[in-house]
């Protein structure tokens, strides 16, 4: 884990948002330092199948970038890894040890994972038994209920399995994602730890007191920054102590226009129906709440090519 710098701020992996071109803006705003990618299922990488590649494959411009996968066999999790570094080489493989969806809970993955730490600790020796050369790291929550705490036992025991990584979510499987997230859990875990901890939560909320003196390598950054990448830059001025102006509209336009652009490929042909959805809803987003927005978001809300959005974002310009 070369690459993590102090106070590294990650974009966090979100299905359905945190895809190529969206991780693409994160990096260019100079913003985000490092990404991860949506999670897939381990048994699909191993069915090779060219769409699940096509899924996790990145450009170089997102690196530093980890490809997150989940599954309950630690076997399985050992090959698709393996495959995973072979085809792809990112610069770290994490386990999902954190989502709540029914798919992933009712498969034994996932958050379901925190009620038994020597199964998350197979998988995570596993993985790194059979990688030559790339970091195994984890993405958990604080446990499985308030009543059922996971941390620090399962990060110790995730740390003595290989890990060089632990990303902690400070809410619990029965919290979802409401609710505040335990960053004094945070603190502790990190401070009980020799390998880089991740804090994650709403971490943007934090005072810039509470940034400045954690023990955290850095944080993670998750709904917050959806439509809004320069999330980051807000949170990086609190801990380096400088002003930070939020970006005027052209700014914005300018930005949701370059997403609209990788997500068709730089091509109004490439639109389809179902990402011309996603580029109004994302559009509507980098807009929200600066000048111009609500006459805009009618007409955004009509677009059916890359032309016509152009033509509405040029009025920002
Ligand atoms: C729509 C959505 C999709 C998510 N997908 C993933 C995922 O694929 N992998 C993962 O580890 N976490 C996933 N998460 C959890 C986030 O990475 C993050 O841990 C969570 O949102 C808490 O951070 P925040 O409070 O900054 O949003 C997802 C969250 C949301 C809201």
């Amino acid at each position: 884990m070369d690459f993590l710098k102090r106070n590294f701020l990650f974009l966090a992996p979100m299905a359905g948002y945190t895809n190529g071109a969206c991780r693409r803006i994160f990096r260019e705003s100079g913003g985000a330092d490092g990404c991860v990618s949506e999670f897939v299922y381990c048994r699909a990488v191993l069915s090779e199948a060219a769409r699940v590649f096509e899924k996790m494959a990145f450009d170089d411009a997102e690196r530093p970038f980890g490809i997150q996968i989940f599954g309950s066999d630690p076997s399985e999790m050992a090959d698709a890894a393996s495959l995973i570094e072979e085809r792809l080489s990112p610069d770290f493989i994490d386990v999902n040890f954190g989502c709540p969806a029914p798919n992933a809970v009712g498969a034994g993955a996932g958050s379901a994972l925190l009620r038994d730490v020597p199964r998350m600790s197979k998988i995570v020796s596993a993985m790194v038994g059979a990688l030559k050369k790339t970091p195994v790291t984890a993405k958990m929550r604080s446990g499985w209920s308030l009543g059922e705490i996971a941390v620090p036992r399962a990060a110790l025991a995730l740390q003595d399995a290989g890990a060089k990584m632990i990303t902690l979510h400070g809410r619990t499987k029965s919290q979802g994602y409401s609710g505040d997230a335990d960053w004094d859990l945070i603190e502790r875990t990190a401070r009980s730890l020799s390998i880089p901890l991740i804090g994650n939560g709403s971490a943007e909320k934090l005072a810039a007191g509470s940034l400045r003196g954690s023990a955290c390598a850095g944080f993670m950054i998750g709904r917050a920054a959806l439509g809004n990448p320069w999330v980051f830059l807000k949170v990086r001025g609190e801990i380096e102590g400088r002003e930070f102006t939020p970006p005027p509209p052209s700014k914005r336009a300018r930005l949701a226009l370059r997403y609209a652009r990788l997500m068709c490929d730089g091509r109004d042909s490439g639109v389809s129906p179902e990402n011309i959805t996603h580029i109004r809803s994302q559009t509507i987003r980098f807009l929200k709440g600066g000048a111009g927005f609500k006459k805009a978001r009618v007409e955004i809300l009509k677009i059916k090519t890359l032309d016509e959005l152009e033509n509405i974002l040029c009025g920002f310009f």
